[in-house]
């Protein structure tokens, strides 16, 4: 599984780029509305910080403001992935950026059979939202799962992005079973790095290493 961070947050890119895992970024309209910063000034940031895929998602509802939207934020980088909503309206667009060369993110995605439509109509990527999932009694691992088991049965090479990660679990499940990306928050790769017996290990070794200098 490849680590992609989900944020807007230019300071948690920087930090966990620097970590040397950091495969991609992706953002919604929401994230970027947390951080009150011009979206493309942000955009510019990030594509200075990260060598990898940028998902940039689109506002519009209609596909012909998708793809105006779209080719704009597409110019920036080729780095640039544009995220469109999982609709009939998306779809559409996602036709338009693949016949363009220009890569997808086909977002918003709680059923297998929008993922394989995703997949059929071009997308790079498609982001299954498994703690959204969880949050209404669903269960978000296994949709990660059937998805995995459809695209793999019919050689698809859609990339599967589990999204909406709210805990290390979800990382670990979903790259047990097979997702090619977690897009994860920062809190939780603090939570992934994180492990007591780690912490009281260097404590240990530290205060016997300073017993060597009485
Ligand atoms: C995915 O690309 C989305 O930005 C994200 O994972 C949504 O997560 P949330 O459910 O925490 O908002």
């Amino acid at each position: 599984m490849k680590f992609f961070i989900d944020t807007a947050n230019v300071d948690e890119i920087r930090e966990i780029n620097s970590w040397g895992v950091l495969a991609g970024v992706t953002t919604n309209p929401s994230l970027v509305a947390k951080e009150g910063r011009d979206f493309i000034e942000t955009l510019k940031e990030i594509i200075d910080i990260v060598d990898g895929p940028i998902s940039a998602e689109v506002i519009s509802t209609e596909s012909a403001g998708m793809i105006e939207e779209g080719e704009r934020l597409a110019s920036l980088s080729k780095n640039i992935v544009i995220k469109v909503p999982m609709t009939s309206e998306g779809l559409k667009a996602v036709k338009h950026f693949t016949k363009k060369k220009i890569k997808t993110n086909v977002t918003l995605v709680f059923s297998a059979s929008q993922a394989l439509l995703a997949a059929r109509a071009g997308a790079t990527y498609v982001s299954p939202f498994l703690g959204r999932l969880d949050d209404i009694g669903f269960d978000g691992l296994t949709l990660i799962s059937d998805i995995v088991d459809i695209f793999n049965a019919h050689g698809i090479d859609t990339e599967i992005i589990s999204a909406s990660i709210r805990h290390p679990i979800h990382v670990i499940e979903a790259a047990k079973m097979g997702a090619h990306i977690g897009t994860i928050p920062f809190k939780v790769f603090d939570q992934l790095i994180k492990h007591p017996l780690t912490d009281s290990g260097i404590e240990r070794f530290l205060s016997d290493w300073e017993k060597t200098k009485k």
